[in-house]
This record gives structure tokens, C-alpha cells and sequence, in this order.
């Protein structure tokens, strides 16, 4: 069994790359929507997070090949959970690292309706840890791919 997590910043195109290859992903954005009624509500994270991990866990208890967690996950700190989740019940680990311009994703966001503030993103670019092989990913996947 795999745990695949996305990591970029809003606007990196997490969610649409998942959703045009049709891949069924634990999103932080719909669990903060179904605990909060808000897919914006920041103040619940430690509950949204533990909630991702719960659901990781049924998947792997009915035995789920693959799942994926579409959240920023932009720190190793932030990543470190789902190490230890795949470690303890022996699941490959893949990050899939959408390696954008933060002008790109701030250029994005702007034609969005669900508008995160470009202060907020600029912080979390300058927050932003590449996800290496030596934090425990099997395999981190760039996107873009190089040219
Ligand atoms: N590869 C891409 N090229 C151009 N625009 C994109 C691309 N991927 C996503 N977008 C657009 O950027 C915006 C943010 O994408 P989204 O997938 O919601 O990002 P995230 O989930 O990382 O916040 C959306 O309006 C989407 O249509
Ligand atoms: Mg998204």
C-alpha cells in the first residue's frame, strides 16, 4: 500500500492536477468544509489534520492500494506524520512537489473566488522545505517535470 501527499502552495495546482487525473484525494480543504462549514477555516487544523490521519488508517485497514492527501504539507515538520503513518504499518511513501513560481500561484489565486491572501502565500513560500528522500519519501515526484 502507498501514501502519496501533495506539497505546494495555494495556487501550485494540487487540487486540479489530482482532479483531471480522476484520483479519489483526503483533501484538507473538503475535511475543514465538513468539520467547520468553512473550506478557509485555519483555526481547526489540529483537528483537520488528525481527521486526515484517521481516515488514512480505515483506507489502510480495508486495505486501499493507494492514497492520496491534497493539503500544502510545506514544512518537514508538517510531513513527519504521515512518515511515521506509512513506517508503522509499512506503506510506501511518494510526494508529489508542485515546484511553482510563487508569482504563478499568487497570479492564480487572483482568479480565484476563494481568495487566500498574497501576504499569507508569500509567508508560506518563504516557510516552504523541499520534500527530500531523506525525510522518507521513496519517491518525490516534480511538477512541473523538468523540460
Ligand atoms: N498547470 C496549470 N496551468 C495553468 N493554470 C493552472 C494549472 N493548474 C492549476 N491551474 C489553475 O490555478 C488555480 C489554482 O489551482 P488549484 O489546483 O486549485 O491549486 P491548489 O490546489 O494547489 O491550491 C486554478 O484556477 C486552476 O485552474
Ligand atoms: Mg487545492
Amino acid at each position: 500500500m502507498k501514501i502519496v501527499i501533495t506539497v505546494g502552495l495555494p495556487g501550485s495546482g494540487k487540487s486540479t492536477y489530482l482532479a483531471r487525473r480522476r484520483l479519489n484525494a483526503i483533501s484538507s480543504d473538503e475535511i475543514r468544509r465538513l468539520l467547520a462549514d468553512d473550506p478557509r477555516d485555519q483555526s481547526i487544523n489540529a483537528r483537520v489534520f488528525s481527521t486526515i490521519r484517521h481516515l488514512i488508517r480505515q483506507r489502510i485497514a480495508v486495505r486501499r492500494r493507494v492514497t492520496y492527501v491534497d493539503a500544502t504539507h510545506l514544512t518537514r515538520w508538517e510531513r513527519r506524520p504521515y512518515v511515521q503513518l506509512a513506517r508503522r504499518y509499512q506503506c510506501k511513501l511518494e510526494a508529489l512537489y508542485f515546484d511553482v513560481p510563487v508569482e504563478t500561484c499568487l497570479r492564480r489565486n487572483r482568479k480565484r473566488h476563494r481568495l487566500v491572501p498574497e501576504s499569507a502565500i508569500r509567508q508560506m513560500a518563504a516557510r516552504l522545505q523541499p520534500p527530500t528522500k531523506e525525510e522518507g519519501f521513496s519517491r518525490i515526484t516534480r511538477l512541473p517535470p523538468a523540460r
